[in-house]
This record gives C-alpha cells, structure tokens and sequence, in this order.
C-alpha cells in the first residue's frame, strides 16, 4: 500500500509556529491537562477522581468517578442561566410545510415530560430505548429523555428494514421502543408500523411497550403493547435529571463494516459532553446563541453529535431539517433555510451540494437569498471532490471545510479548526488531525511510512474524549476489529497519508464498506442476502462511481447450474430482496447476472479489479488471476449496464 511521495501543501506558510500547533501539541502531549481545562465547561454532579483512566489499556476510559447528567448540560442549565426564551430547537420540514420553533425552555419541558413517560413505562436508568423515527422533534425529545432519565438510546435510521431493525433490537434489548406512524419521502409515504411490528415480530425478547407518535399523514393502527404519544405524556410527571458516572453509556449507535452484523457504537455521557462542547467552539468557531444547522438524520452519527447534542450542549439554536435538498417543493431549500432562521454554520455531506449543483449548476437560486450571518460551510461522510468544494465556495462565498470522521469517533478526527486558527484549505483534504488525535500513516508492517506515501490510518491510543470506548456487550469484538492490527493504536479502516506539512489525505476503505450519499453501507452485507436468494450460486456487490451519490451498489451474480429462469425475473428479485431485508436505505437498483466471477487462483473474488473496471479506470489484471479472460467478460457486462469508459 504505497504511493509516490507528494506534497500538495508545500507551497503553505511555516505552520509549526502557528496557533493551531501550539493547540494541537499540548492536546498530544499533555491530554489529561488539555481535557480536565475542556470539562470546566460541563456541569458536573460529581467532579472527576481521574481524567484518563489507563487501568484496563487498550481500553481506555475519560474521567472516571465523575458524575454528570447530559440531559442537564444540554438544557437545564441553559434554562437556569439567561436561555430560557432563546429558541433551542427550529424544526423546518417543506415535506409537511411546517415550521416549529422550541425555546430552550420548552424543549426542556418536552423533555422532562416525556421523560416521565418513559419513566411511567418502567424505563429507568440503564435500560435501553430504540428510536426508530424521521427527523421529528419528537425523536429529538426522546433522545434527551432518555439521556434526562440516564437510560441508553439506540436510534434507527427509518430507511432500513425490519429485517435490520430486528437485528439492533436483538442486541440492544430494549424496555421501550419510540417510533411513529410514518415517514416522508418524495412522493410516497412510509409506512414505519408494518416495518415495527414485522421487526418485533423477528425478536424474542420484546419490548414491554411502543410508543408511537401518529402523525396526521397517515396513522397507524395501535395494537395492546402500542400506546400513542398523545397518551404517552398525557398527566406525566415531568422527570427530574438523574445523575450518572462519566462512563455510562448515553446511546448505542449500530454501524456497519467488517462483518455482515452491524457494530454497536458505544458513547459514554463524560468524555462525550466534554468533547462535543469543545469542538463547537474550537473546530467550528460557533459561539452560544448561534444558529447551527447539521442538514443530516438523527439516525445517523452526524444527527447524534451535531443536530442534537453538540449544538445544545453550547447553548445553539440548532436546526432539525425533514426533506430533501432538492427536487421538493423549493429548489432553493437550503439557501432558504439559512437565511430565515439565521444559520451561522451548516454542516451536510458533499453529495447534498452535488445534488443541487446537479439542479442549479449556476448556483441562481442562492442569489435569492440573504445569508447575512453564514459564516462555514461543513463537509463530512465521504470525499469532498474538488468540484463540489469549488462551486460551494464560488457561490456561497464563505469557507468551505472539509472534516473527516466515523461512527466510531464521534466527532472529526480531522479538520480545519476554524474556531483556533483557519489554515490553508487544500482541496482533497480535510486538513490537519484535530487536537486529541495522534494520527498515523502505517505499513503493513506497523512502521509509520514516510510523508506523502499512503497507509493504514491509525491513531495511536488513547483516543479523545469522545470516541467509542467499546462495542455494545463485545468488547473483545471491538479489540479484534480495532485494536489487533497495530497494537497500540485503533484502525480507522481507511487509507491515506500526511503530507510534510501534516495534511491528511483520506483516499479509501480498507474493508468491504461503500459511501453511497453519505451513507455507509456493507457490501458484505448485501452480499449476504444476495446469497440467500434460491437461484444464485455465488455473488459480489462492488461500488461503482456515482456522480451524485459518490458510489451505487452493483450486485454481479452467478447463477446455480440448471436454473434456466430469465434473467431479468431473478435480478429484480434481488433487488427486492436487498430492499426487503436491508432498505430502501441501500440504494441498491442493479443486479446483473454474470457466468463467472474473476478470482485469484487462491479463489478471492477480485471486487477491487471489477470496481476499477466499472469505474472505467486503467487497471492492470493481477498477476495471481486465475482467468484473464473473465475480466474482459466482466467489463462487457459493466458497459452494458452503463458502466466503464460508456459511462457519462
Ligand atoms: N426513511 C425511509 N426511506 C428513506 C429514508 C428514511 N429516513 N431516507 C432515505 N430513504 C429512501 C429514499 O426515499 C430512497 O428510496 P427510493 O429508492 O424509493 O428512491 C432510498 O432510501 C435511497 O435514499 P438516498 O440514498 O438518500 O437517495 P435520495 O435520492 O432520496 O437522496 C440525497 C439523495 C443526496 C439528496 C440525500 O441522500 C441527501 O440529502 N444526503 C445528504 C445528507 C445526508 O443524509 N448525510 C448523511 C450523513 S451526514
Ligand atoms: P460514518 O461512520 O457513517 O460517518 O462513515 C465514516 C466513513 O466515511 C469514514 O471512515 C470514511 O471512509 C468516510 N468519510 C467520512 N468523512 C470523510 C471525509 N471528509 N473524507 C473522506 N472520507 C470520509
């Protein structure tokens, strides 16, 4: 895994005596110090006995014997202290033409009230909940809830299946599950009912109750364990906030990689407040009282750091946005939202700008509008191409910065730290490591490879505050999958490099996940139901270039001998069957059947070689191939469905 030696940044100001550098070495050389000045700016019941605990290394814990309440770092305390009629949540939602604005008064208020639901419904602390919701205040009212009444969320996103939805609530095992009648999806609704029950149905261990908030688009039909919203609070005792240690659990978030089974993410309350309230301040540059907009999904890790806590942890107004960038009602949507609650700083994902540039190239409809106090443009959850970096920037006129990071992280592991000090933006990277994150570029062999020559990205333990100190009852799963490679440091599972001047370069996956519209999906995992399928022997999905969605999912597939069906009768049925079992989430609308599949004669199917093909790249067969031949064949397959050097 080795490139030339590069350096797109060589040209840049000395920036070893910068601010940023001073920041960024004591954070790497004195952590415990850099952290315990961070956590003065939370609330603590119970100040800390140890900032970094190293007891149980490589499992790390930050301030143990602390203890805190996150629901209160969120919104008691603003409440309590000058916020209290400043607006805490806007909810914008062109899908129902609503718009609803909380203050921090009021949205504590849900809060505590819903928490006294969930109380009702037996959920105390340490119990867990899943939330499987659209992007409704009401998921955000649950998740502070259950934070309020020290209980553990896990929220799904609604655009996966029952059949992945059965697979969380296996593992998580909750008390309660907080869901609604429907989502709002461009033309059509979805039902999220069927999807519950259908899940439920799958698990052995039910929950006690489901809450559902029916929404007026279309209601579900309640059966005895399902209670509405409406009935959930009716005469509930608002709950008071429940003290907890620093290294509880807050949420459980799944994701996917490495294995069809997907992770559960855990976040603690301590490390997690402490870090989150840091990085508004210091990466984004946002101050208390500003409007925050994460355009993502509270089912996602983003919507969990940057729509809920981060922003409210900072005394934010922070904006829940339900619809799509483009295609609904206003083609202007995002510029509109800026403009009339306020926004400071967005963050979204770069195909959101690469679908409107799609719609818009020439950026008129953002000359519609006013976006007096914008002031950064965020992009996270996958590559940021230098195309979409240039018309953002041409058209909004404000900086636009690229920030890498993971489930697993919590927050950016890289990024240009507006906040401390703006350093040059290289297009194709996300900067420089965020303070807290020692990372490395590592060969095969664990040394550290030279500037400008790519590797496995590390970073070397301790991690921040903030990242994942485990997975969901497997812990040696989190060591075998993380920490095993390279001891002493936790995998990213991406490849890259730094430059001489210490700019990251993220360039791929090392393992079988694909970034289709910012959303992180398993081939693995498709490949698994693919298999499943009666008629089909043996199969790959690979991820070809998509020019909105960065990548789409293709299956390729190999028939069992004798099955002489059509063709086109069994790719449709596994299309359906990808979107049946894992979601409409997966985008998965190709599949293709092939004679053969290319292997090494070790018998690996060559997915990389086959991507490469598809993407129309110049590749060179390896050498290991057991037939050549096949690749050709491959490529025809390809060109015809689209792909290849055809491909516009
Ligand atoms: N509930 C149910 N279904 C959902 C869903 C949800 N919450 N979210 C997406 N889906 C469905 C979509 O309707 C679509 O279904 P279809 O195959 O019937 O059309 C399918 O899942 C694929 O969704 P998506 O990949 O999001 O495609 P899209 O065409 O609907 O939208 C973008 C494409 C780029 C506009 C959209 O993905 C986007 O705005 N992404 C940027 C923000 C973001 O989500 N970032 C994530 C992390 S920051
Ligand atoms: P998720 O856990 O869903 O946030 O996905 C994390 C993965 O998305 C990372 O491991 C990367 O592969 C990819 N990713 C996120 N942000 C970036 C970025 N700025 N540049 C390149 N890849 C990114």
């Amino acid at each position: 895994m080795s490139t030339s030696a590069h350096s797109p940044t060589s040209d840049r100001s000395d920036l070893s005596r910068s601010r940023f550098e001073h920041i960024y070495r004591r954070s790497i050389d004195h952590p415990e110090e850099f952290w315990a000045e961070a956590a003065a700016e939370i609330d603590w019941v119970k100040p800390w006995d140890q900032v970094l605990d190293g007891s149980r290394a490589p499992f790390y814990r930050w301030f143990t014997g602390g203890r805190l309440n996150t629901c209160y770092n969120a919104l008691d305390r603003h409440v309590e202290r000058g916020r209290a009629n400043q607006l805490a949540l806007v909810f914008d939602s062109p899908v129902t033409a609503t718009v609803e604005r909380y203050t921090y008064r009021e949205l504590c208020d849900e809060v505590a009230r819903f928490a006294g639901a969930l109380r009702r419904l037996g959920v105390q602390r340490g119990d867990s909940v899943v939330i499987y919701m659209p992007n409704v205040p009401e998921a955000v009212i649950a998740m502070l809830a259950c934070a309020r009444l020290g209980a553990i969320h896990s929220v799904v996103f609604g655009g996966f299946a029952a059949n992945e939805l059965a697979g969380r609530i296996k593992d998580a095992r909750p008390k309660v599950i907080v869901s609604a009648s429907c989502g709002i999806e461009p033309g059509r609704l979805v039902p999220y009912k069927p999807l519950l029950d259908g899940a439920i149905e799958l698990v052995e261990d039910k929950p006690d109750h489901c809450v559902i908030l029916q929404r007026p688009q279309l209601k579900a039909e309640l059966d005895e364990r399902d209670i509405s919203w409406e009935d959930a609070i009716a005469g509930a005792e608002p709950a008071e906030c429940v003290a907890v240690e620093a290294t509880d659990p807050l949420y459980i978030l799944y994701t996917s990689g490495t294995t069809a089974q997907p992770k559960g993410i855990v976040r603690d309350n301590g490390g997690h407040a402490v870090a989150l309230k840091w990085s508004m301040k210091n990466i984004y540059g946002v101050e208390p009282g500003d409007s925050y907009w994460a355009a993502s999904d509270v089912g996602w890790v983003v919507g969990h750091s940057y729509i809920v806590y981060a922003p409210l942890l900072h005394g934010c107004t922070t904006v829940l946005y339900e619809g799509k960038p483009v295609g609904t009602p206003d083609p202007g949507a995002f510029w509109r939202v800026i403009s009339e609650h306020g926004v400071s700083v967005m963050f979204t994902a770069p195909t959101a700008f690469r679908a409107i540039r799609q719609q818009d190239p020439d950026g008129n409809h953002v000359k519609r509008y006013e976006l007096a106090k914008f002031r950064a443009l965020f992009l996270a959850g996958e590559r940021l191409d230098p195309a979409t970096l240039s018309w953002a920037e041409e058209h909004l006129k404000v900086p636009v910065i690229d920030h890498w990071w993971q489930t697993e992280t919590g927050w950016a592991i890289a990024a240009n730290c507006v906040g401390i000090e703006q350093l040059p933006v290289v297009p194709g990277s996300p900067t420089r490591p965020a303070p807290g994150w020692n990372l490395r570029a590592l060969d095969s062999d664990g040394r550290q490879v030279k500037p400008g020559q790519t590797g496995a990205l590390v970073v070397k333990l301790p991690m921040p505050p903030g990242a994942s100190p485990t997975l969901w009852n497997a812990e040696d799963r989190f060591r075998e999958v993380y920490l095993s490679t390279f001891p002493g440091y936790y995998e990213t599972k991406d490849a890259g490099f730094l430059d001489e001047n210490g700019y990251v370069f993220v360039m791929a996956r090392t393992d079988d996940i694909i970034n289709v519209a910012g959303h992180r999906l398993s081939t693995g995992a498709m490949e698994e139901v693919i298999a499943s399928h009666p008629s089909v022997a043996e199969c790959a999905v690979i991820g070809p270039h998509d020019r909105i969605k960065g990548q789409l999912p293709v299956g390729l597939i190999v028939l069992k001998a004798g099955v002489d069906r059509p063709h086109e009768v069994i790719e449709a049925e596994v299309v359906q069957l990808v979107r049946d079992r894992i979601g409409a989430v997966a985008a998965f609308k190709t599949a293709v059947v092939v004679d053969r599949l290319p292997k090494t004669r070790s018998g690996k199917v060559l997915r990389g070689t086959m991507r490469k093909i598809a993407d129309g790249e110049g590749y060179t067969p390896p050498a290991t191939i057991d037939d050549p031949a096949i690749l050709g064949e491959i490529g025809t397959v390809l060109h015809q469905i689209g792909y290849g050097s055809g491909r516009s």
